[in-house]
């Protein structure tokens, strides 16, 4: 679906869903299983824009994926090769901070790219620690912006400390390490999500975990099996709304419970809403569970701290919410949402306000008085597929007036089916699970 799309839906939300398999495993499995010694076989990766970008990319440097029945299966080459041309990353940053660390460890000259928003994203955050490694990199305005340029060659170990947590840096430097000269550490200033730690560990990677220090020895990873959850960041529109729309009643069945991604799951039980767990298990490496989220009366919420790289990308659908909170939800240590697919501060920010909410922006968050009833508002999407998401979901609570995006393509980077699912739950029909549709 691409072009212009009005919203108007009701609510209620209610019924059982599965989400599509979660984006950031499903990067790296695909990645990962580009590196590894033997076959690497994915179930339940996500079908969506973002990941066809890494897997493109993969291919490029020598790698194939092929399907067989519902898994994905990836061939390593002998070894990744130079790539024949630009590898266009997309919409997607983990695909071009993950092969930026990589590359720099594989000789010959890669040059990284992507779409309009994602050339507007920093990568100097990879390029410093890299460089200290011993890579060869450059990027356009002062190494700040892509296109990558990257020389591949010889790396050593080095200690890095993260000014800020990001799981894509952490992982760009966890990655370099694997071809490197000795070890490898790497420190956050608190926990970011360790998918990348778990897969590896699976994959026979020596690896260890100290507090929020990360340490890595060079080795080849072995082929595994993956087993993707549901994506949280999907879910969480669903959840956000459910647990703010009077009568709804939401379960995603088979949802990664990851603790390092369940901040959502936390904040939701703080501001009063009815959170239920079922069926937890762990596969393949990543807990999964059944959430149930019910509707209660909201209280207004705080973020910031460690709780912020654990919900970073549901912050847009968690602003929704607070409009709808009692009292004052106040979002802080949140600049990175300055530098996502758009600046979300800023244009979640706008568009609420113009919808009618009552919000404070700061450098690092802002502050939402609630409950404030929305109304209908135009909405630039700005090629952020959880810009149009949230909006959409915002919509539910404009009195029945339209929320009208004026692009819906980039909804394809990470949820294809978002909207046909939402439609389920607001007929309240309880569509049976199957990833991503409404059987
Ligand atoms: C991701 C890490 C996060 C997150 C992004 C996916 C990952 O970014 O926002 O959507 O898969 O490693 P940062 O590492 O920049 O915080």
């Amino acid at each position: 679906m691409n072009g212009p799309l009005t919203c108007r839906r009701e609510g209620p939300l209610r019924g059982t869903i599965e989400v599509p398999g979660d984006k950031s495993v499903s990067h790296r499995a695909l990645l990962f299983g580009a590196l590894a010694s033997g076959e690497t076989r994915v179930r339940g990766i996500l079908d969506a824009e973002d990941v066809h970008s890494t897997r493109r990319a993969v291919e490029a440097l020598g790698a194939s994926v092929r399907a067989d029945g519902d898994e994905l299966v990836v061939v390593p080459p002998e070894r990744l090769r130079e790539p024949g041309d630009v590898i266009d990353c997309g919409n997607s940053g983990t695909s071009l901070r993950l092969l930026t660390g990589v590359l720099a460890g594989v000789p010959g000259l890669a040059v990284l790219t992507g779409d309009g928003s994602l050339r507007r994203r920093p990568v100097r955050r990879v390029i410093d620690p890299l460089r200290a490694m011993g890579a060869s990199l450059s990027a356009r305005d002062g190494d700040r912006l892509p296109p990558v340029v990257i020389r591949g060659g010889p790396l050593r170990g080095v200690r890095h400390a993260l000014a800020v947590s990001s799981a894509q840096v952490k992982s760009a430097i966890l990655l370099a390490g694997l071809s490197a000269d000795g070890e490898t550490r790497v420190t956050e200033p608190e926990r970011s999500r360790d998918h990348t730690e778990r897969m590896l560990r699976g994959m026979g990677v020596p690896l260890s975990v100290n507090g929020l220090e990360v340490a890595i020895s060079p080795a080849r990873p072995r082929g595994t099996r993956v087993d993707v959850p549901g994506d949280i960041s999907s879910a969480a529109f669903f959840l956000c709304a459910a647990a703010a729309l009077p009568g709804s009643e939401v379960t995603v069945r088979g949802l990664g419970t990851n603790p390092t991604r369940t901040g959502l799951l936390d904040l939701l039980e703080a501001m009063g809403a009815e959170v239920a767990r079922a069926d937890e298990r762990e596969v393949a490496g990543e807990p999964r569970a059944d959430v149930t989220v019910r509707f209660r009366e909201l209280r207004a919420g705080e973020v910031r701290g460690e709780l912020v790289p654990r919900l970073i990308d549901e912050l847009p659908a968690v602003m929704v919410m607070a409009t709808q909170a009692g009292g004052r939800t106040v979002i802080r240590d949140a600049k990175e949402l300055r530098v996502k697919e758009s600046d979300r501060l800023a244009v979640m920010g706008d568009a609420l306000a113009r919808a009618g909410a009552r919000i404070e922006l700061f450098d690092d968050g802002c502050a939402i008085e609630g409950p404030t009833p929305l109304r209908g508002v135009d909405v630039r999407t700005r090629l952020d597929h959880r810009i149009a998401m949230s909006m959409a979901i915002a919509q539910l609570f404009a009195g029945g007036e339209p929320v009208v995006l004026d692009d819906v393509g980039c909804v394809a980077t990470s949820f294809p089916s978002f909207f046909a699912l939402l439609d389920g739950l607001c007929a309240g029909s309880a569509p049976a699970p199957g990833r991503g549709r409404r059987r």
